[in-house]
């Protein structure tokens, strides 16, 4: 049972879950057990007015304050915001005005234009894949370029990009945390060479898992590890995305085996066609890296989220045969 409480109401002994983004507060992790009012009083200072509590996990009994609190049931997992209202997307409203504005402004600091751009990026995001025609693909892949640019020639936005990413339950949001992560990894490893198409890349990247939109919601949201039937389902997504993209003519055959190939695995233990080693394509195991660590990273009703620190020694220590050793390290030092 969760329930959002005041910290005023906070007590040692409950679990809490802080929504939102790792950087908007000073601790490691965004869920734990509070264990004294030390922990209550840095809560307010960083400016916090309310988190969940989950009864379930806490040493207090809920009942025993529901007549103290002034708490709001929640559903568990807890439940989604509402992004945009039900519409179809077309290639006039696909991309937000505050999207291209913010790229182009020149005059506000990085951060406050990485939160921009991130933030409106996720609406773009979310709104591609509720109206995914072959039109918006091409007129999302437009603004993709664009934010693709930005990150290659904005170092400063870039790396706020990097810290700011936020974690919840939507693929718009993994798509853009992926998008991000792999396009600062193939800028690091093509810097010296001009044989690659950034802009094409960041779309494949960006667009990744645009296969999930043929799989059940059910299963693509389901608030629990999955079952050898679901897993079934979840693995033709490389190959449903792979297919969009090339009805929809919209990327380079190589920038689609990013798409097709991002849970192959070096060891050749991943899907959907068990490859190894160099049959898997770079661009592929770029996109994999990114997107094991922004699973690593993310909260799941059923499973805590790593810091990156955590998340990146597990990759290091316990995945290793699943990526090249080389590309492994090159994404390590991204977050130096
Ligand atoms: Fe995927
Ligand atoms: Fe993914």
């Amino acid at each position: 049972m969760i329930k959002t409480v005041q910290i005023k109401d906070l007590k040692p002994g409950m679990y809490v879950i802080i929504p939102g983004s790792w950087m908007n507060h000073s601790f490691t992790l965004n869920q734990f057990l509070l264990k004294n009012t030390s922990q209550i009083k840095k809560m307010r200072e960083d400016g916090m007015l309310e988190v969940q509590v989950d009864f379930a996990k806490s040493n207090i009994n809920a009942d025993s304050l529901a007549d103290k609190l002034q708490v709001e049931d929640l559903p568990h997992p807890a439940k989604p915001k509402e992004v945009e209202p039900p519409a179809l997307w077309t290639p006039e409203n696909l991309v937000p005005v505050e999207l291209v504005e913010a790229i182009e402004d020149k005059k506000i600091d990085p951060l406050t234009k990485a939160k921009a751009v991130y933030k409106h990026s996720l609406v773009m995001m979310s709104r591609l894949l509720d109206s995914p025609t072959a039109e918006n693909i091409h007129t999302g892949k437009d603004a993709i370029k664009s934010i693709t640019n930005l990150i290659l020639s904005d170092d400063a936005t870039a790396y706020n990009m990097l810290r700011i990413t936020s974690h919840d339950f939507y693929t718009y949001t993994h798509s853009v945390n992926v998008g991000v992560t792999a396009i600062m990894l193939a800028k690091e490893l093509f810097r010296h060479s001009d044989s690659h198409d950034l802009g094409e890349l960041g779309a494949g990247f960006f667009l990744h898992d645009l296969g999930k939109i043929n799989i059940d919601s059910k299963i693509i949201n389901k608030p629990a590890r999955l079952n050898e039937e679901e897993m079934y389902e979840i693995r033709k997504h490389p190959y449903q995305g792979y297919k969009i993209l090339k009805d929809a003519d919209a990327l380079s055959e190589e920038c689609k085996y990013i798409v097709l190939q991002h849970h192959e695995l070096n060891d050749g233990t991943g899907y959907p066609k068990r490859l190894q080693g160099d049959e898997i394509h770079v661009y592929g195991r770029i996109c994999c890296l990114a997107d094991v660590f922004d699973a690593l990273t993310a909260e799941r009703s059923y499973k805590q989220s790593l810091p990156r620190f955590d998340a990146l020694k597990l990759m290091r220590d316990e995945m290793e045969n699943h990526f090249s050793r080389e590309l492994l390290n090159s994404f390590i030092m991204l977050f130096k």
